[in-house]
């Protein structure tokens, strides 16, 4: 394991932000934080990159403590948030200039321009003052100095924030190819969904401070979220019933209906029992995404911890 982290705690004048969290990360695994607005991830990602101490727990970083050994730590790891340590009246090529010579790169010319290119930065924005750059532009930019930098660990704190969804879909895919062809290490934040799906390999899940579930994407929708969903438009104008113990509702518009099942196991069989029930034009199983997962378990943890109005 080349992430420990055990037990962390962090109070901030009596807000628990971090109430006890464990967890542990794979050489080469890209993990994701995922968790609503204030559940702790930028906390954990702060703690884990030496910016801010834990008030009990510990972090374990390629073998070394984050509070014992931080400068340790910080040679095997960079972290990319929505801030960035740019110097707004230095175009971007002097400011990478500066990096790299700081952290010992000679070709980082070469580097910067075809990194930059791949996610949309040409040759003449890396000629412009920092002060000049969009969002998205310094966004683009810190990821270009992380990759000329090349730490065998990488935190991504919501990196994408600011981008537009077609910069985001770049700046994803870049990170996809690399992190399939090197053994990097990365802890990944994001509201975004999709991005979480498709790049991490095991995801947290964290709310108030404590993680309330942990496991690789399609697992972790499964089971926080087993409901499957046949849709299909019906060609007459009857209408649509069926009683089964599986059905956990139905919804229509129409005549679109949207059956929802409990979970997957009898789907074929319930397929079946529709289609000689009424005739149909186009049916389609869906699953949940994990958006759906997601807002669904956040809810339910949320209800739970307002002491549960479920006996209600
Ligand atoms: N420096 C600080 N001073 C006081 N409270 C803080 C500080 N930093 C974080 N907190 C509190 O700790 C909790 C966790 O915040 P954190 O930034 O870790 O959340 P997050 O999961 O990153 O949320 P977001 O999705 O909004 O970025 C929040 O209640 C926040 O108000
Ligand atoms: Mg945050």
């Amino acid at each position: 394991m080349v992430i420990k982290v055990s037990n962390l705690r962090k109070e901030f004048n009596g807000t628990m932000a971090l109430d006890g969290i464990s967890f542990q990360v794979k050489a080469g695994e890209v993990f994701g934080l995922l968790g609503p607005n204030g559940a702790g991830k930028t906390t954990t990602v702060k703690i884990m990159s030496t910016m801010l101490l834990p008030d009990e727990g510990t972090v374990e970083i390629g073998g070394y403590d984050v509070v014992k050994d931080p400068k340790k730590v910080r040679e095997l790891v960079d972290i990319i948030t929505a801030r960035d340590k740019f110097y707004r009246r230095l175009t971007a090529y002097q400011n990478i200039s500066f990096f790299s010579k700081l952290y010992q790169v000679d070709d980082w010319k070469e580097k910067m321009e075809n990194f930059g290119q791949r996610l949309g930065l040409e040759k003449e924005d890396l000629e412009k003052r920092l002060g000049d750059y969009s969002t998205g532009m310094r966004q683009k930019l810190n990821l270009v100095r992380n990759l000329i930098r090349d730490t065998p660990i990488l935190f991504l704190d919501e990196p994408t924030l600011g981008l537009d969804p077609v910069s985001s879909r770049k700046f994803s895919n870049l990170l996809k190819e690399i992190m399939e062809k090197e053994e990097k290490t990365v802890i990944f934040t994001s509201h975004n969904m999709y991005e979480v799906e498709e790049l991490c390999e095991r995801i947290a899940i964290l709310n108030e401070g404590r993680i309330t579930s942990v496991g690789e994407p399609k697992a972790l929708k499964k089971r926080i979220f087993p409901m499957r969903l046949i849709e299909f438009t019906t060609t007459g104008k009857d209408g649509f019933e069926l009683s089964d113990e599986a059905v956990d509702h139905i919804e229509s518009e129409g005549n679109r209906f949207r059956v929802y099942l409990k979970d997957g196991t009898r789907i074929h069989e319930l397929i079946e029992k529709i289609m000689k029930t009424v005739r149909v034009s186009d049916l389609s199983v869906k699953e949940p995404t994990l958006e759906e997962a997601f807002i669904r378990h956040t809810e339910e943890e949320e209800s739970k911890s307002k002491g549960g109005n479920t006996w209600m």
